[in-house]
């Protein structure tokens, strides 16, 4: 008689775990550079004017491509999808997107970050798509804060009417990304917050970052999580949470008299790089293993060869295998000057 005994048991490769014992959790995939809003912390006009030059059509990765990428790292760890830009929703048909990458399997969450300017037609079909919730920012109420941030003449209004039709479409509860740039908006950390008290909508302060080399980037400009929560205690008493998972990027309160959630993302006063399990895929396919990374690995030349998958997945394993960044832990005089990528480029 024979048994199959001696046959090798050929267990999944395991997944992987960076030189820092993290793993690879979350995709961030953004799928254009482009952006219709020149946010001045983001984008400055001054760099990212008309003779920019952004990624040619051809440079971009198909839709396929990023669908098969995103099975291939759904095969390595992967339980979270994140569509971002620039403004992914410029990226023409990217429903179609959201439907192939809603059909990952494996993927617990497809959610995606937008400037909410473009958003209020498109949240039905997104969601009927398959994306499970979206990310706004916004950074001022007030136009003329909003228009100094964002450098466009685009009406609050009009992203506040993406916010409710998100909501509306079961893209909610939305978050919504407030960038506080010290003298520029800080005026409206406590407008924000009463706006959107009690709405069922969950806004986060964000500590101004030096992403990219554009920005201009200084300490002073901060205003650093515990005075943002010191000017949110002013109306009203706030209680911790608990994260929702290990990791989470935003520290959570909740309203003391029942008026919802908000958030704080101190990236710099208090970084989270001990937990980080976020890759980053540019729209031409580099993948980034920080935020602050200073060059991608080239993934597209890899598909447009003609690897087969469990080769792409052996290039990726091997790339997180040697990770070992925490850019924000350093941030120092070790960082100062180095190559950064650009937000726009890599998606926030
Ligand atoms: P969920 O809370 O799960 O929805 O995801 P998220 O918090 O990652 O959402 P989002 O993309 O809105 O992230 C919020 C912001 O936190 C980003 O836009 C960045 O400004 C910042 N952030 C997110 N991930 C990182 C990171 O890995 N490093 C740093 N330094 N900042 C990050
Ligand atoms: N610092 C902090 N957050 C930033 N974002 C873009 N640039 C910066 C920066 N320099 C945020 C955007 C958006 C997300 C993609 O990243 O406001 O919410
Ligand atoms: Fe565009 Fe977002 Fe950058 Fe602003 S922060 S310029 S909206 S990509
Ligand atoms: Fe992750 Fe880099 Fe941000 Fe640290 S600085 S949390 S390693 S992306």
């Amino acid at each position: 008689m024979t048994t199959n005994r001696s046959l090798p048991i050929l267990a999944p490769a395991a997944k992987p775990t960076d030189r820092l014992g993290r793993p690879l959790r979350d995709l961030r995939i953004s799928v254009t550079d482009r952006c219709n809003f020149r946010c001045i912390y983001c984008m400055p006009r001054e760099v990212f004017g008309p003779g920019f030059e952004f990624l040619g059509r051809s440079e971009l990765l198909t839709f396929e491509e990023v669908a098969r990428l995103a099975r291939i790292f759904a095969g390595l760890g992967v339980v979270k999808l994140r569509i971002t830009g620039g403004e992914p929703l410029l990226r023409r048909d990217i429903e179609e997107l959201v439907r192939m990458l809603a059909a990952t399997p494996e993927i617990e969450e497809l959610t995606m970050t937008t400037n909410g300017s473009l958003l209020a037609p498109k949240a039905r079909m997104l969601r009927e798509a398959g994306l499970d919730r979206i990310t706004v920012s916004l950074d001022a109420l007030d136009d003329a804060v909003f228009r100094a941030m964002s450098d466009v003449p685009i009406p609050v209004a009009r992203v506040l009417e993406g916010i409710e039709a998100a909501g509306e479409a079961g893209l909610g509860p939305v978050k919504v990304n407030m960038v506080v740039k010290r003298g520029v908006n800080e005026d409206q950390i406590v407008p924000l917050a009463r706006h959107f008290r009690g709405s069922g909508h969950i806004l986060r302060f964000i500590e101004f970052m030096d992403v990219g080399t554009t920005n201009g980037w200084r300490l002073d400009d901060v205003v650093p999580a515990r005075e943002i929560r010191e000017r949110l205690e002013a109306c009203g008493g706030l209680e911790a949470l608990r994260p929702n998972y290990p990791g989470e990027v935003a520290t959570r309160y909740r309203w003391a008299d029942g008026g919802g959630e908000l958030g704080i993302i101190h990236s710099v006063s208090h970084p989270f790089c001990s937990s980080c399990t976020r890759a980053r895929l540019t729209a031409n396919g580099e993948l980034y293993t920080c935020l602050f990374g200073a060059r991608g690995h080239d993934l597209r030349a890899l598909l447009r060869s003609d690897a087969d998958d469990a080769t792409v997945a052996g290039a990726i394993r091997a790339i997180w295998a040697a990770r070992t960044d925490r850019y924000s832990e350093l941030r120092s005089e070790a960082t100062e000057g180095l190559a950064r990528v650009e937000m726009s480029r890599i998606g926030g």
